[in-house]
């Protein structure tokens, strides 16, 4: 049970303005057995934009609504209510040539990637081609990266580099990146959202969160790896890190609740974030499931240092008060 879990395909959804080529290398790669991830949507703010027809042609459900007459947020609206009607997981980006608002880009964030033209942090915006050739770069290429509100400025994920060559013009050179392009996204978004249920990843990123809590370490604890504050001889258990622990689907982060009442509560508000785990869910730990897309890490961290608050010395709550202070 645990393996069809992790084996699942992610369900991504792609927006085109144009030709699609990218979008192409995509499906077709996800039409591939090992892809870990399949197609569930294409849509485009260009009812001419080229790419529907093949998406079509390969069964793939399209969605066309022209931007023309609607204000940002009234468009946006329409493609994320496609979206949410084809179970979208991930939404990949691939040459659509509408900046998102900010609202819609904070709802999905985590979840939308995006393919750029240069090597980033350069060259953000258009024209990317013509500025590397002009600024006598050796190399121009694309970039994979994760949409923020910032356009062009969140965490770049893969790169791929493309020479220039003497005599070269932007159209050359974009002819020569778009092989590069096809290359690399259909690779960066396997990896992208194969991390999400990649349990070495999900713990290096646990680990790295909880090890910054002030005297914090790591030990195991009925085979499970987990974290205490305090000295290595007294300290007390914060967090506990659960992979499919006991037959549990999950791969999870076990924090401490205000007891038993809370975690229900939780479990029964959320159940797509917090599960009751098997031994622990007695004594009030809930666990914070890591295994699926668009985990907010920011609401792992601050239940990690709540966790973290409710065992350490009070020398330490107090240091941490005052430096929150500031
Ligand atoms: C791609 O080269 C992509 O990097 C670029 O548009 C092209 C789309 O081509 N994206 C941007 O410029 C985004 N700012 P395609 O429609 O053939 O995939």
């Amino acid at each position: 049970m645990a393996d069809k879990a992790l084996r699942r395909k992610a369900k991504v959804a792609i927006f085109i303005s144009g030709t699609g080529t990218n979008m192409a290398a995509l499906l077709y790669a996800s039409l591939l057995d090992a892809s870990p991830y399949e197609i569930v949507l294409v849509a485009s703010n260009r009812e001419d934009a080229a790419g529907l027809e093949i998406a079509s042609a390969e069964g793939v459900p399209t969605f066309v609504h022209s931007h023309k007459g609607h204000s940002r947020a009234e468009h946006d609206a329409a493609m994320e209510k496609a979206l949410v009607s084809a179970e979208t997981e991930y939404l990949v980006l691939a040459g659509y040539m509408r900046i998102l608002s900010d609202d819609f880009v904070r709802r999905w964030e985590g979840r939308i990637l995006n393919i750029h033209p240069s090597l980033l942090p350069k060259y953000k915006g258009l024209d990317t081609f013509a500025r590397a050739i002009a600024a006598g770069d050796s190399h121009a290429g694309a970039s994979v990266h994760i949409v923020t509100p910032e356009l062009d400025a969140g965490e770049v994920l893969a790169q791929a580099r493309v020479a220039v060559r003497s005599g070269e013009t932007p159209e050359t050179l974009a002819d020569r990146v778009k092989y590069a392009e096809h290359q690399l996204y259909p690779r960066a978004v396997a990896d992208y959202v194969s991390r999400s249920y990649d349990a070495g990843y999900l713990y290096d990123r646990v680990s790295e969160m909880a090890l910054a809590l002030p005297e914090s370490h790591s030990r195991d604890s009925h085979g499970l790896p987990a974290f205490r504050v305090g000295t290595e001889k007294s300290g007390k258990f914060f967090a506990h890190f659960s992979e499919n622990h006991h037959g549990s689907e999950h791969i999870a982060v076990l924090v401490k609740t205000g007891g038993i009442d809370e975690l229900l509560n939780l479990v029964e508000a959320h159940p797509e974030t917090y599960f009751k785990p098997a031994y622990y869910g007695a004594s009030g730990w809930v666990g914070l499931i890591l295994n699926r897309p668009g985990v907010d890490w920011d609401h792992v961290a601050d239940w990690l240092e709540r966790s973290w608050r409710s065992v350490a010395p009070a020398r330490l709550t107090k240091l941490r008060d005052a430096a929150d202070m500031f």
